[in-house]
C-alpha cells in the first residue's frame, strides 16, 4: 500500500521521538512493500515561532490530504508560565482536533512483563492490565464557552455536552467492549454534574442495542481510587474530556515510564497518533527521551490501517528491546542504557 503521512514533530523532545517511529515505519515499509510520503508540517511552539500560530493553515491542509498523522509533542515553559499570553501551542493540538473531526482518544494501559518492577506500584497489583480509556475529545469544559467577568476578576470555562456526541464516543466503547472482554465502565460525576446525567442516562439507552456488554457506572473520584487500586480489574472505560485528561496521565505510569503508552485520536478517515506524554522540555536535545511510545503509536497506525501483522512486527521489536535492556534511561534503573536514537535503530533493525 502507499500512504501519505503527516509528520508533526511539535516541540521539546517531540522532534527526537519522531525521528525514531519514521526510522521504524520505514523498517516495516520496507519488509511489508509499503511505500510511506512523509509529510512534515509545523506545530506547537515551533509553529508559533516561525508563523505566529500554533496549527497554521498550511499544517492544517497537510493534515487534512494525509491518510493519518503522526504527532509529536507540543508545549514549552515559556508559555506555561506567562498566564497572560494569547497565543499558546497547545491552542493547536485543540483546534487540530476539532478541524480533523478527531472525538475520541484511545489511550491503553497495558503492562510489561519484564517491567513489572518499574511499576511505582506492587506487581501483583499490576499484573494482567490491559485497558484502555476512551476519552471524548472534542467536546466538554476545552471548547465550552469560556471567559472572564466583573473586570476580570471572575473566570469561568462552560462544560456542553450534547446527547449525540455522548452517543457517537459511546458507540466507540461498546464496539470496543465487543472486541475485547466485554466490560465498559462508564466514568462520570452524575451525583453532581448535569452533562455527567446526559452522559449516564445516554449509555443507559444504548445498553439494550448492546446485550453482550457488562456495564458499568462509577464517579471519576473512585475511578481515580481504584484505578491504582486494581487497574487490572478493568477493561475499557469511556469518559468526557476533562476527566480523560487526568485519568490517562494517571494511568500511563502504571506500565512503569510515562515514556510507553501510544494513543490514537479517531473520528474521521485521518486518524492521529502520538505518545500519551508531552514534550519534556528539560531533556530536549538531550538524547535521553524514551521513543517507545511514539513507536508504539506508529503500530497503532498500521493497525488503524488493517495492518495487524505491521503493528505486531513493531509490538515484538520493542518486547524484546525491553527484554534485552536495549532502554533509555528512565528504565535502566540507573544500570545501562542507551540513547534515543540508538533505541531507534535498533527497534528498526530488528523489524
Ligand atoms: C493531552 C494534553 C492536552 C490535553 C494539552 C496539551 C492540551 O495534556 O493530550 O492529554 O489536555 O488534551
Ligand atoms: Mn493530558
Amino acid at each position: 500500500m502507499k500512504f501519505n503521512i503527516a509528520l508533526l514533530a511539535g516541540d521539546g523532545i517531540g522532534p527526537e521521538v519522531i525521528d525514531q517511529a519514521v526510522k521504524v515505519s520505514d523498517a516495516v515499509a520496507k519488509k511489508f512493500d509499503h511505500e510511506i510520503n512523509w509529510k512534515p508540517a509545523l506545530t506547537g511552539a515551533a509553529a508559533i515561532d516561525a508563523v505566529g500560530e500554533p496549527y497554521p493553515d498550511e499544517t492544517h491542509k497537510i493534515c487534512a490530504n494525509a491518510d493519518a498523522v503522526l504527532f509529536g509533542a507540543i508545549g514549552h515553559p515559556k508559555f506555561d508560565n506567562d498566564p497572560s499570553a494569547k497565543v499558546r501551542p497547545e491552542q493547536g493540538l485543540l483546534k487540530m482536533r476539532k478541524a480533523l473531526g478527531l472525538f475520541a482518544n484511545v489511550r491503553p494501559t497495558f503492562t510489561f512483563p519484564s517491567l513489572l518492577d518499574k511499576s511505582p506500584l506492587k506487581k501483583e497489583r499490576i499484573e494482567g492490565t490491559d485497558l484502555v480509556f476512551l476519552r471524548e475529545l472534542t467536546g466538554g469544559i476545552y471548547f465550552g464557552e469560556k471567559g472572564r467577568r466583573d473586570e476580570g476578576e471572575t473566570a469561568y470555562d462552560n462544560c456542553v455536552y450534547t446527547r449525540a456526541e455522548v452517543q457517537r464516543l459511546a458507540k466507540k466503547g461498546f464496539e470496543l467492549a465487543m472486541t475485547r472482554s466485554k466490560k465498559l465502565c462508564c466514568v462520570d460525576k452524575a451525583n453532581v454534574l448535569e452533562t455527567s446525567r446526559l452522559w449516564r442516562e445516554t449509555v443507559q439507552a444504548m445498553e439494550k442495542d448492546y446485550p453482550e456488554v457488562e456495564v458499568s457506572y462509577e464517579f471519576v473520584d473512585a475511578v481515580a481510587m481504584r484505578l491504582v487500586q486494581w487497574p487490572n480489574s478493568y477493561d475499557v472505560l469511556i469518559t468526557e474530556n476533562l476527566f480523560g485528561d487526568i485519568l490517562t496521565d494517571e494511568a500511563s505510569v502504571i506500565s512503569g515510564s510515562m515514556g510507553l503508552m501510544p494513543s490514537a485520536s479517531l473520528g474521521s478517515d485521518i486518524g492521529l497518533f502520538e505518545p500519551i506524554h508531552g514534550s519534556y522540555p528539560q531533556a530536549a536535545g538531550k538524547n535521553i527521551a524514551n521513543p517507545m511510545a511514539t513507536v508504539l503509536s506508529a503500530a497503532m497506525m498500521f493497525e488503524n490501517f488493517g495492518l495487524l501483522e505491521e503493528g505486531k512486527a513493531i509490538r515484538e521489536a520493542v518486547n524484546k528491546a525491553l527484554n534485552e535492556g536495549m532502554v533509555t534511561e528512565d528504565l535502566s534503573d540507573g544500570g545501562k542504557s542507551f540513547g534515543t536514537s540508538e533505541v531507534g535503530d535498533w527497534l528498526a533493525a530488528n523489524i
